[in-house]
């Protein structure tokens, strides 16, 4: 991984919450708010309904400790109007903190709202959002959040944004390094209960992370060990706890590890060319974003190696192709020695996994080959190890169609 003849590329890290991970870690809740804390808001979806003796332990838990809250529900992605409604509702509330459980939604959700409920009554998330008219720089004050992820995949947990739609089409981030969650507890128990369907798209977008940081140009020796390691987590899980295994307690830690380095290493390494059709795609599209990422992975990684070979005289490609060769490794337990077979393989093993977790194609949410033109006018390669043009992108999305 790290070869010792190289100097190392120079590299930030900006941290991650106070992880508490584990089987029945939710029992960590009340360890993990600000001492004091006497009033606190829980932002989730259908938590209470899918796992009543879980929160019926949180709440008796917080009221042995005569700590209060109230409940924010968020039943699909936040929006500016959700966000600024809930913080105008609880910005004299005395909320001490924030306590996100949920998908990515209830994350990006509670994140928002920690953010804002600091701001001047009547302010907007509006006017945080990157790349909006009238943009301010957030000051990065915020009420401390609690992340509680109930599925494993987008790591959402771990990072410093969140995203939230202006229009159904249109979404962008509010960011700053300290909205990076104070606590994360990653009870893989909680997962369990995630349907099929969701466990796969979100687990195969958590695997989509960990390849596309691990390859990327912005990758550094850290980032490399983490999702090397959350590799291999998910090559052991992510197919049984959606096929034949899909109540093992063990399995789903892996699972969550993996999605939890995911959240990491996306965060200091950066993402590739899957990510940068999955943004514009999902703005334009209902499609819900792990299984854009899962239904594109296999052709994205197809035409890059592609590319890769073209150019492999080059030493940066030749880099890029060597990583993929060691995932493939990881993914199919073939000998590593062997570039060529393992990319040859990891091809193969993303096109196998795509059809035993059912991933849908693009055309079952109405992309169709001739409503292409403004999601290739939004797309980018991000850090990819190479530069996909617009006419392989356009044929990347057409096989997936
Ligand atoms: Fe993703």
């Amino acid at each position: 991984m790290v070869n010792v003849n190289e100097g190392l590329n120079p590299f930030q890290f900006a941290g991650t919450p106070v992880i508490q991970f584990g089987s029945g870690m939710l029992r960590k809740l009340v360890d993990v708010l600000p001492s004091g804390a006497q009033r606190i808001l829980f932002v989730m979806g259908s938590f209470q309904r899918t796992n009543a003796d879980a929160w019926e332990q949180v709440a008796a838990a917080l009221s042995s400790k005569q700590i209060g809250y109230e409940i924010a529900l968020i039943h699909h992605e936040p929006t500016v109007d959700w966000v600024d409604q809930v913080v105008e509702r609880h910005r004299l509330g005395g909320i001490d903190a924030v306590v996100a459980i949920g998908g990515g939604s209830a994350m990006d959700a509670g994140k928002a709202v920690s953010a804002m409920l600091c701001t001047e009554p009547g302010d907007t998330v509006l006017h945080y959002l990157e790349g909006t008219p009238g943009y301010r720089a957030h000051s990065g004050r915020k009420v401390p959040f609690v992340a509680i992820p109930t599925t494993s995949g987008t790591g959402s947990e771990m990072t410093k944004n969140a995203v939230i739609a202006i229009t159904d089409s249109f979404k962008r981030s509010i960011r700053h390094d300290r909205f990076i969650p104070d606590a994360a507890i990653l009870d893989p128990l909680l997962t369990i209960s995630c349907p099929a369907s969701v466990k796969a798209a979100s687990g195969f977008d958590a695997l989509t992370q960990l390849i596309e940081s691990y390859v990327s140009t912005k990758a550094s020796p850290l980032t490399d060990a983490l999702a090397l390691s959350g590799i291999e987590a998910a090559a052991r899980s992510l197919l049984p706890i959606c096929t034949d295994a899909s109540d093992d307690a063990a399995l789903h830690e892996q699972m969550a590890y993996a999605s939890m380095l995911s959240g990491i290493t996306l965060a200091h390494a950066g993402l590739g060319l899957v990510h940068g059709l999955a943004g514009p795609l999902g703005g334009l599209f209902p499609v819900p974003h792990g299984v854009i990422c899962a239904t594109l992975i296999a052709e994205v990684t197809k035409r890059n190696l592609e590319q890769l070979q073209e150019q492999q005289a080059d030493e940066a490609a030749g880099h890029g192709w060597a990583k993929y060769a060691k995932v493939g490794a990881i993914l199919t337990g073939h000998s590593e020695q062997d570039v060529q077979g393992c990319c040859a393989r990891l091809v193969a093993y993303l096109e196998t996994l795509t059809e035993q977790l059912r991933i849908p194609r693009l055309g079952d949410y109405g992309v169709t080959a001739d409503n292409l033109d403004a999601v290739l006018d939004a797309s980018d390669n991000k850090m990819s190890p190479v530069t996909l043009d617009r006419t392989v992108m356009r044929e990347i999305l057409v096989a997936r169609i």
